[in-house]
């Protein structure tokens, strides 16, 4: 369980270290962190890096991607991942052409993030949540890259993945492709209107919500049937809560100014507040949202079938 202000103590440094290209124009000049921000940018690269920059956020790349024990390497690399299956580590993608993903063409880094594809060929394991990010538009993932691009170059080496035998060989992963992962672009539904139609891209795709809180099959295959329903075998083995508007297990008996308060603070209806791997979350990507994000996401929410918890 965290508290309140170390939850703002943590949210001023992540803004710190990992916004440098983002503060508009007085940090642009004095910003030591952000080491190649501006580098031959025209205005239209730098409306793409001021995108970018939300969007990172939004999608929570830092929750992964940056070691809370390293303050100071930001996108250099991350803490532990435990999976069933075994420990990931998210690698540098800071801009350092050896160390990171200074070399990555665009296109490379499209089919990594919404193909699950490595420059080489190879597949990368769902700890990444690719499958989630599929249905980002090709701009905003474009944005991204711009955004990244602007960040420091840092030297720390990536750290190999501990896997368990037999999963540990990647090629098993085009199999496991084939049978469950079908890359699909967002398709906005118009009849729905524009809040939801955002709610809905920000949790299926950009805020992947549905990579904790949907039930897995045996194989580690989010389970559609059951989306965003909670599930016991979370993060760490843990339980994570139904987040369908079921009026029991569910956010049925949220109002629309819990569920935002909580996603921008942490802070549950009760008074109590949140824990587990939601406080990352929280930290790197809801609490970063405009409020009109927030509250589409809370429209998309409680649009959902109420269904059961686990
Ligand atoms: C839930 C954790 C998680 C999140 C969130 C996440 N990643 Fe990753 N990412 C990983 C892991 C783990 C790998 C390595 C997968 C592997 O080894 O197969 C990875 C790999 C990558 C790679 C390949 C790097 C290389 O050197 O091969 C890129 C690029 C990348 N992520 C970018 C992003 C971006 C951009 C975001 C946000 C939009 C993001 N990731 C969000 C966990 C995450
Ligand atoms: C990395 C895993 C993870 C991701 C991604 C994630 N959550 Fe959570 N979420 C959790 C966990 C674990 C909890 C339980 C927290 C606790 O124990 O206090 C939780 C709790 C919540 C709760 C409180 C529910 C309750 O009944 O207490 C809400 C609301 C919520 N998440 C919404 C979201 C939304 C919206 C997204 C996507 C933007 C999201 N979560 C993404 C893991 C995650």
């Amino acid at each position: 369980m965290g508290s309140a202000p170390h939850l703002r103590a943590v949210l001023a440094l992540v803004a710190l270290l990992a916004w440098p290209a983002a503060g508009g124009a007085q940090d642009a000049a004095g910003g030591a962190a952000g080491a190649g921000a501006g580098a031959g940018a025209g205005p239209e690269s730098e409306d793409s890096v001021r995108r970018g920059a939300y969007l990172t956020a939004a999608a929570g790349c830092a929750g992964c991607h940056s070691d809370p024990k390293r303050k100071d390497q930001p996108f250099a690399g991350g803490a532990a991942l435990r999976t069933p299956i075994g420990d990931f580590y998210a690698p540098n993608i800071t801009p350092d052409p050896d160390y990171g993903i200074g070399g990555w063409s665009d296109a490379e880094f499209l089919a990594a993030l919404k193909q699950g594809r490595a420059p080489d060929g190879g597949h990368y394991y769902p700890a990444f949540p690719y499958t989630s990010y599929a249905g980002m538009s090709d701009r905003d993932a474009r944005d991204i890259k711009a955004y990244l691009a602007t960040l420091a170059p840092l030297t720390r080496p990536n750290r190999e993945p501990e896997i368990s035998f037999p999963f540990n060989f990647r090629f098993l992963l085009g199999a496991w492709k084939a049978l469950f992962f079908e890359p699909q672009p967002f398709a906005v539904e118009p009849a729905r209107g524009t809040d939801w139609n955002r709610g809905a891209y920000l949790v299926r795709h950009l805020g992947h919500c549905g990579e904790c809180h949907t039930a897995r099959n045996l194989f580690g295959a989010r389970d559609a049937a059951r989306e965003l329903a909670g599930t016991l075998n979370g993060p760490d083995g843990k339980k994570v809560p139904n987040i369908t508007p079921h009026p029991e297990n569910g956010l049925g008996a949220w109002r629309a100014s819990d569920a935002t308060y909580y996603l921008e603070t942490g802070f549950l209806p009760d008074g109590d507040f949140a824990g587990g791997a939601m406080v990352e979350v929280i930290e790197s990507s809801t609490s970063q949202l405009t409020d009109a994000d927030r509250a589409s996401i809370w429209v998309y929410l409680l649009s959902l079938p109420p269904a059961p918890g686990p």
